[in-house]
């Protein structure tokens, strides 16, 4: 059946492909419909520079998914320093209320989550269990409750050097919620 085919793709090309009617038909029958032969031979340039382009450009999105279980489903956070913006998605797929199973996003050096983790819960829930104004978070989303979900856009450009994580600073929850930050260049 495929040797049919073949020779009917060769049948199809005429005489074209003269020296190479053995190997040719598969990588051929695109150009089969193909109205002029520079036509086809752009069709492949242009698959590559796509394929390029994705490789190249960093993702600067990520999603953190937090449940009932007080866990988020990763323990790392990929962030590229390439990207002028970059926006973490936090998901809370449990259906507890957020004044019983609050979740955010904080992220701060990771010799900083004790002591801003402490700062927040004295602030208490009216603030989300965040500090205002505290220059040792990077950046933190809201404090979300079963099957919502929230957002939060910040530049990596303010990262300096060290060792970042992320946590949750519901009361009770750093420790299990936690997480590194990983930079790439
Ligand atoms: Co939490």
């Amino acid at each position: 059946m495929k040797a049919y085919l073949s020779l009917i793709t060769a049948a199809a090309l005429g005489l074209a492909a003269c020296s190479g009617q053995q190997s040719a038909p598969a990588a051929q029958e695109p150009a089969a419909t193909a109205s002029t032969p520079a036509a086809a031979e752009t069709a492949p340039e242009t698959a590559s520079e796509a394929a390029d382009n994705t490789a190249a450009t960093p993702s600067c999105e990520a999603v953190i998914e937090s449940n009932d279980q007080m866990r988020y489903d990763t323990d790392t956070l990929t962030i590229s320093k390439q990207c002028d913006e970059f926006t973490l998605v936090l998901k809370h797929v449990g259906q507890m209320p957020k004044m019983a199973m609050g979740h955010n996003v904080v992220i701060t050096r990771t010799a900083d989550i004790a002591a801003v983790a402490k700062d927040g819960q004295s602030a208490g829930a009216d603030k989300e269990f965040v500090k205002a104004g505290d220059e040792r978070i990077v950046a933190h989303t809201g404090l979300i409750g079963g099957g919502e979900e929230t957002r939060v856009t910040f530049s990596p450009s303010q990262f300096g050097d060290g060792d970042y994580s992320f946590f949750c600073s519901f009361p009770g929850h750093e420790g299990m919620m936690r997480g590194k930050v990983v930079l790439t260049d």
